[in-house]
């Protein structure tokens, strides 16, 4: 914890530096990172199979119509129909990300349908029309969650899951040592990724402002997970933010259900 500390004001100034010298790069350089296959032992990687797992606790995929809600290149769509998913609609607002998401998922011919919008807006599917919806490293992005929720909640069928990864709230209050917990807000912050260090944008909000709009849509909590990326995983000593995740969830996960 003590060199946490020490290292508070040294994250706060290269988030600070970051943003001012390559806010562009991120937005350019986003889509062909998340577009690659990354190697088994990293930070994604581990992620993305802790946040598989915690789906299919809760929904057997064979049969599944699944909806991946900012799907960005498809990385968890062709997952899901590996494992067996009858159908993955996928929708995103980035070109970019689409149409590397359509490729790759080409291959599953209409098992996987994929199509440009904004997750703000009414999503273009019938009512009681998916089995499970996967919402990952999507929704830190946006300011008002109260409606997408209650379009999850419409769209998915009774009995449904859905699984919303975002931002842990005590990351950055952790890691950069600014900002109180309990006040949501813009915040600014850089992630390691692709080997380069990529200034985002994105909303702070405690955990309790996370639930609501999900148990106000009318969901339950199924599951709550704040994945331990612990001392198993190797990183080299010069990457200071997964260095970090060791000492807290850089993510959580929860899974709500309709019953
Ligand atoms: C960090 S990436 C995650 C992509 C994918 N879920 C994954 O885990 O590989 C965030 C994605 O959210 C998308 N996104 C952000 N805001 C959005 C919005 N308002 N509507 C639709 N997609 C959005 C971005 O285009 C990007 O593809």
């Amino acid at each position: 914890m003590f060199r946490i500390i020490l290292l508070r004001p040294i994250l706060a100034l290269l988030t600070w530096w970051a943003h001012r010298q390559n806010s562009h790069l991120y937005d350019q350089e986003h889509a062909s990172v998340y577009g690659k296959k990354h190697a088994p032992d990293s930070l994604y990687e581990t992620m993305a199979q802790k946040i598989i797992y915690a789906l299919k606790r809760h929904i057997a995929l064979n049969e599944c119509i699944a909806l991946d809600a900012g799907g960005g290149t498809g990385s968890f769509a062709e997952r899901l129909l590996e494992d067996g998913a009858r159908k993955v609609c996928l929708y995103d607002r980035s070109t970019e990300m689409l149409s590397i998401a359509t490729s790759r998922l080409k291959v599953f011919g209409d098992r996987a349908v994929t199509w440009q919008a904004n997750l703000e807006d009414r999503i273009c599917l019938e009512d009681s029309s998916v089995n499970c919806i996967l919402c990952v490293q999507v929704l830190h992005y946006i300011e008002d969650w109260d409606f997408i929720a209650a379009e999850f909640f419409r769209v998915l069928k009774d009995g449904g899951c859905v699984v919303v990864v975002t931002v842990h709230p005590a990351a950055d209050t952790v890691f950069r040592g600014i900002g109180p917990y309990f006040r949501p807000e813009m915040r600014r912050a850089f992630l390691s990724s692709g080997g380069k260090l990529r200034p985002i944008t994105y909303w702070h909000r405690p955990l309790e402002a996370m639930l609501a709009p999900f148990l106000s849509a009318g969901f339950m909590v199924a599951d709550i997970e704040e994945p331990h990326l612990g001392a198993a995983q190797s990183r080299p000593w010069w990457n200071v933010a997964e260095s970090l995740f060791q000492y807290f969830p850089p993510y959580v996960i929860f899974v709500f259900r309709k019953l």
